[in-house]
């Protein structure tokens, strides 16, 4: 028998999730490895389903958004879906897919996620999985990595919304509130806010007050500017302090789903000011289409440095960003609390001083 690794794709899409597959489908049968890519996140292990990702498989894959592999943000190994009779009950699966990694003769699993997916690959190493993980969200969060591939191509998609949206701001003298993604952190908010000129920008890690947003537009619509773009992290929490949940998630590792800040920041502005306020909500636009370049490097260099790990038979880490260069740390580093913005990072400082205001 050959031998052979595993990969699976789990928690949200991100562009660069193929990159990685194919930089590691690349890499393993350069060294005379098979490679079993595992379907839908960690189901595919529990139920024992995967394909082989030989050549034929994972040509054309650089430039494909998504997952080839399919992935999943509920079905946690720990706390598996299980149907026994009319009911879903959720069960400790993790000795099932042990026993599937040991039966097909898995020597190491590559498993790409975020936090939630990387805390599950935590506790399987625990139980005895060899694993290495690899980093992936376009939030940019986890806290082992300066970056996560996927994020570049978020802030990107953002960015290209902004400059659309200043048209209709600028044509119409209206206020364009744009809510993006990141969970508790602002990164794609700050980068992108940055990227495409907003005048506010709005982050979970720095309050806010309605006066301070309005001080901002008021300002410019007094230079003769009665229109202004303002970016708003999901995460950000409403002026009472509380976070705007748009649904839960049952069965999801993290259960809740941001969303809906925007609107009411929007209807603050609107009625304060009396200027015409609209909000757009980028959602998954932000997850979808093609990696930009930046994102198909390193989502390539994570592959081929995770890969050539297995092959060296080292496991029990994460590959990760240091600078520029590609290292790793143990995977009981690498969950937990989020990597936010801090308060005192060098882009908050570049964007106080061109006059962005944090409504602060
Ligand atoms: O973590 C990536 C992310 O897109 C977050 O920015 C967002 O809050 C969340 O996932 C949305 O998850 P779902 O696709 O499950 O609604």
């Amino acid at each position: 028998m050959s031998k052979r690794l595993g990969i699976l794709t789990g928690g949200g899409d991100c562009p660069g999730l193929n990159a990685v597959i194919r930089a590691a489908a690349k890499t393993a049968y350069a060294h005379g490895y098979e490679l079993y890519g595992f379907l839908d996140g960690y189901t595919g292990v529990v139920e024992g389903r995967y394909i082989k990702l030989d050549p034929p498989a994972i040509s054309g894959l650089l430039h494909r958004g998504g997952t080839i592999l399919g992935t999943n943000n509920r079905n946690d190994p720990f706390h598996f879906p299980v149907r026994e009779g009319d009911k879903v009950v959720y069960r400790d699966m993790s000795w099932k897919a042990l026993e599937n990694l040991e039966r097909l003769g898995i020597e190491i699993l590559l498993v790409i996620g975020g936090d939630g997916t990387l805390a599950g690959a935590r506790d399987l190493k625990a139980k005895g999985a060899r694993i290495i993980g690899i980093p992936k969200t376009i939030d940019n969060d986890l806290k082992a990595t300066d970056q996560t591939f996927g994020f570049d191509t978020a802030v990107r998609t953002a960015t290209d919304a902004l400059d659309k949206l200043h048209t209709t701001a600028e044509s119409h003298h209206r206020v364009m509130v744009l809510e993006l993604m990141g969970r508790y952190a602002g990164w794609i908010a700050l980068y992108s806010g940055l990227a495409g000129g907003a005048d506010v920008i709005l982050i979970p890690e720095i309050p806010w007050t309605p006066e301070g947003v309005i001080k901002k537009i008021e300002a410019r619509r007094a230079e003769g500017k009665p229109f202004s773009i303002v970016v708003v992290a999901e995460g950000v929490r409403s002026p009472s302090g509380e976070l705007v949940v748009q649904r839960r998630v049952e069965g999801s590792v993290e259960k809740v789903r941001l969303g809906g800040i925007g609107q009411l920041v929007a209807q603050i502005i609107e009625e304060k000011t009396g200027i015409e306020t609209r909000v757009t909500v980028l959602g998954h636009i932000q997850r979808g289409g093609s990696p930009s370049s930046y994102d198909r490097v390193l989502a390539t260099r994570f592959g081929v440095a995770a890969a050539e790990l297995a092959v060296k038979g080292v496991h029990g880490v994460m590959v990760c960003l240091r600078g520029n260069d590609i290292s790793y740390v143990p995977l009981e580093e690498v969950a937990g609390e989020p990597r936010t913005v801090p308060v005192d990072h060098p882009l908050i400082h570049t964007a106080r001083a061109i006059g962005i205001s944090f409504g602060d």
